[in-house]
């Protein structure tokens, strides 16, 4: 009963995750606590994990160049820098796979490779409301 209701509910999570990247309005801004606590996320992204950097030695918030870009207005890009990826998909994307998009004007393989590594699925989650907010 047990292994029939997992499946179940995996294949109710896969449904919605299909569901929403079809009918997504990819321009909108989805709400941060939808995604996760953009307040746990806001610590996360100031803090070292073990080796992995705090994102805030290469971003800055305030549209001021870093190593990395600033993610000012992040929220209201990030929908719309890949075809096919909404704003969700692509923080999630920048975050644990920076290279498979280099954003505008940037160097590949700067940006730490091995935060899906150093961070747990949950500050993941965090940092995506948290960089949400930042319209
Ligand atoms: C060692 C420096 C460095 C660290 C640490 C770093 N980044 Fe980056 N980041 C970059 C660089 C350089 C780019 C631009 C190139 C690219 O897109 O990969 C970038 C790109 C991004 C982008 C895409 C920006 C855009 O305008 O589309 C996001 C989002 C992002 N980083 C979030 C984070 C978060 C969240 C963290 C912490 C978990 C982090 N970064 C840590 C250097 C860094």
């Amino acid at each position: 009963v047990r292994t029939l209701s997992l499946l179940l509910i995996l294949c109710a999570l896969g449904l919605v995750a299909c569901g929403n990247s079809a009918d997504a309005d990819h321009s909108s801004i989805p709400d941060p606590e939808s995604v996760g606590d953009p307040q746990t996320g806001r610590q996360v992204f100031s803090e070292w994990h073990g080796e992995a950097p705090a994102c805030s030695t290469c971003h800055t918030i305030d549209g001021t160049a870093s190593v990395g870009p600033s993610l000012k207005g992040i929220a209201a890009r990030a929908g719309k820098q890949v075809e096919n990826l909404d704003a969700v998909e692509y923080l999630h994307e920048s975050i644990v796979d920076p290279d498979a998009y280099v954003a505008n004007g940037q160097s590949e393989s700067v940006m730490y490779r091995h935060f899906e590594d150093a961070l747990t699925e949950e500050q993941i989650d965090d940092l995506i409301a948290y960089l949400l907010t930042l319209k």
